[in-house]
């Protein structure tokens, strides 16, 4: 879909884009705008009857749509209320962006333009605001079909283009490209976490990530069996032993920022399928398990948008690639493995095999480029889902100023993080009665606690932070800005925190 902003003084409707729809942004007020009336004022007499034989009032998303409108050259003209100026933020743009998406589609038009005056008492910048409706727009219209042959998503009607007018159209254009690459990012993430497993598997993961983000000039560095196994990576190898496919490690390097700059550091759990080996899962719902690559998934997506918006900073990213299958040669219950650390794990549970390929990720990172801090996101816990639902993901941290920052950022973008408690208490619970450490808890409660108490025994006292996304990077119905589906969570919460506290 094509957004493209116009100078909203100038703005005429052509031939083309008069066979869309007219939208109107308005206010929650008793009256409506000075500058609507400007329009027609013949069709403005009828706008004021429609909406008052309505229960439009333009509380915010509220929509109504008014077929063939008398008087004017539209198709259809769709009045979207925008609520109270004050109460206005950059996402509540972006959701009111989505929801008009959703009614323009099922509206079936192929274009639409918008009039966006700006809302009094809003606190962006006219600008801003247009740049934020058209994330919203341009979030609400992906799609996953490439695999239906019969009834395609896409031969649903279709918004091919929108043409938004604002005052500041140039700022607007601006800022748009900009957040076009993040968008990307958004989007590839999705693309990634929606391949099912025969798809997305660890060879071919890794030479996708490659194909994709090194013309990007994101360098990437790709370490198969032989190479981790000789490195001592023998967490990270235990969990793809049962797998025909071969784990790789893959490292991606974008150097945007000054030689001598230390960098920063995300690091991603790919387990491209976990049926649980031979701690294996119950069959119900385990095809959803495709989604367990989702924070390699969002780490090579937020590479591509750094790379694609030109990020002024250095960023040293890893991801563990493996699928967990049960075999004859896969791991059992009561291995005992030597990570990459030299720190020994007893595998009790087959099934808590994400902390074990993190492990070895988290380590070689701090060891190898000594980053300013690492933050990790895995789909690494059932237990967060119990504790914080579909909306909200876990942030587990030894360092109080970088949870700052990413909780900071995750209120900009609205993609939520709650931060939960660690401490020695919970750390005593993975000791193992014959190794340094255990892969589940002795106890059980605080399952997703545990899961970074683990983590934690590999950063080496580092900043780090990691961010339990089992109930975010998938969901199970459509919202404003996502389809059902993968979302891409924490791609635009990462790119603004790096935006906002590491460029420059
Ligand atoms: N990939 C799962 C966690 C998961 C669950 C992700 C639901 C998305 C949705 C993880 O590898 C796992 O199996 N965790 C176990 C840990 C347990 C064995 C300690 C779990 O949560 O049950
Ligand atoms: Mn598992
Ligand atoms: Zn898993």
């Amino acid at each position: 879909m094509e957004i493209s902003f116009a100078q909203l003084a100038r703005f005429k409707p052509t031939a083309k884009t008069a066979r869309g729809a007219l939208v109107l942004l308005l206010p929650e007020a008793k009256t409506l705008p000075k500058w609507a009336s400007d329009i027609d004022s013949d069709a403005y007499g009828k706008i004021k009857k429609a909406i008052a034989g309505s229960r439009f009032e333009g509380k915010k998303k509220q929509i109504l749509t008014i077929l063939a409108p008398e008087g004017l050259q539209y198709e259809q003209l769709v009045l979207v209320g925008v609520g109270k100026g004050k109460e206005l933020g950059a996402n509540c743009h972006e959701h009111i962006g989505g929801k008009l998406l959703g009614e323009l589609n099922s509206l079936g038009v192929k274009q639409a333009s918008i009039l966006y005056h700006g809302t009094k008492g809003c606190k962006l910048d006219e600008a801003e605001a247009a740049m934020h409706l058209a994330t919203g727009l341009q979030l609400k219209s992906y799609r996953f079909d490439k695999y239906k042959t019969k009834e395609k998503d896409s031969d649903k009607p279709t918004v091919e283009s929108i043409t938004i007018a604002v005052e500041n159209s140039r700022e607007a254009t601006e800022l748009f490209k900009t957040q076009a690459g993040v968008l990307d990012g958004v989007f590839f993430t999705r693309d990634l976490v929606n391949e099912p497993g025969n798809v997305i598997e660890p060879e071919n993961y890794a030479k996708l990530i490659d194909k994709t983000l090194s013309p990007l000039g994101v360098k990437i560095e790709i370490l198969g069996e032989k190479e981790m196994a000789k490195m001592g990576c023998g967490s990270l190898l235990s969990v793809g032993q049962g797998s025909v496919k071969e784990s790789k490690m893959v490292i991606m390097k974008w150097e945007g920022g000054k030689k001598k700059d230390q960098p920063i550091s995300f690091i991603g759990k790919g387990v491209t399928f976990d049926t649980g080996g031979i701690s294996i899962k119950p069959s119900a719902g385990m095809g959803d398990m495709k989604m367990d690559m989702g924070g390699s998934g969002t780490v090579v997506g937020l590479m591509m948008a750094l790379a694609k918006r030109k990020a002024k900073v250095n960023v040293v990213s890893i991801v563990g690639l493996v699928e967990n299958m049960p075999d004859g040669n896969a791991s059992r219950p009561g291995d005992v493995v030597t990570s990459l650390s030299g720190q020994t794990i007893e595998v009790l549970n087959t099934d808590a095999e994400g902390r074990l390929v993190l492990a070895d990720c988290l380590w070689h990172c701090q060891d190898k480029y000594k980053p300013k801090f690492m933050v990790d996101l895995a789909t690494l816990t059932g237990a967060i889902l119990v504790a914080l639902g579909e909306t909200t993901g876990g942030l587990f941290s030894n360092d109080d100023k970088l949870s700052e920052k990413l909780l900071e950022a995750s209120k900009t973008t609205d993609e939520k993080l709650w931060r939960l408690p660690m401490g020695p208490e919970y750390d005593e619970l993975i000791n193992s009665p014959i190794a340094d450490v255990q892969n589940i808890s002795s106890g059980r409660w605080g399952g997703s606690i545990t899961a970074a108490q683990f983590l934690k025994r590999f950063v080496n006292d580092v900043p780090w932070a990691h961010l339990d996304i089992a109930g975010v990077a998938t969901a199970s119905k459509a919202s404003d800005i996502t389809p059902k589906g993968a979302s891409g969570f924490g791609v635009r919460l990462l790119n603004e925190m790096i935006l906002k506290h590491y460029e420059g």
